[in-house]
């Protein structure tokens, strides 16, 4: 199978056409690693200014966040519900944009290279799976628009995928 992304960051349809992306993606496929997989593969190379995007999924288990798929170099594989960025937003369940990294208190630094940060719950019927974690070398790289569009993208691509 070769891929063919035709998403244009230019495009008003920027998030509309890769929310039909992401859905056709996933289409018709159960298994959860092969579908994030592929989801944090196409958000990374839709939004411009990433130098991370991934998954971190809640492990009862272990009762705390365990890395997922991702995209970027490799990163910290456990993090407690009351740690860093992804932490607060997957206990407040509640997306959390962080326009400078270094001024949100107990942020872990994976990559170096991070300024700023977006975190997307990962929620279905109430109960919270885990979190989407975009970074960006960029400070204040994510928009109200952002956060808003990859929420309501991955509140909808959760009930196919949990
Ligand atoms: N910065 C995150 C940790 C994950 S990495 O960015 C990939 C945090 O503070 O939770």
């Amino acid at each position: 199978m070769s891929f063919q992304s035709n998403i244009s960051t230019s495009s008003p349809t920027f998030y509309q056409d890769l929310e039909r992306e992401c859905t056709g993606i996933i289409e018709g496929e159960k298994n959860l690693v092969a579908n994030l997989a592929n989801l944090s593969s196409l958000i990374y190379h839709a939004l411009p200014d990433l130098n991370w995007c991934g998954f971190y999924l809640w492990s009862e288990e272990d009762m705390e966040l365990v890395l997922g798929p991702f995209q970027g170099k490799p990163a910290c594989i456990r993090i407690k519900s009351d740690r860093g960025v992804c932490g607060a937003a997957f206990s407040g369940q509640l997306p959390l944009r962080v326009d400078d990294v270094h001024a949100f208190p107990g942020h872990i630094a994976c990559d170096a290279a991070s300024q700023s940060e977006l975190v997307i719950p990962l929620l279905k019927n109430d109960k919270v799976f885990g979190v989407l974690d975009l970074d960006s070398p960029r400070k204040s790289r994510f928009t109200v628009q952002d956060e808003s569009e990859l929420s309501r993208m991955m509140n909808l691509l959760s009930q196919k995928i949990f």
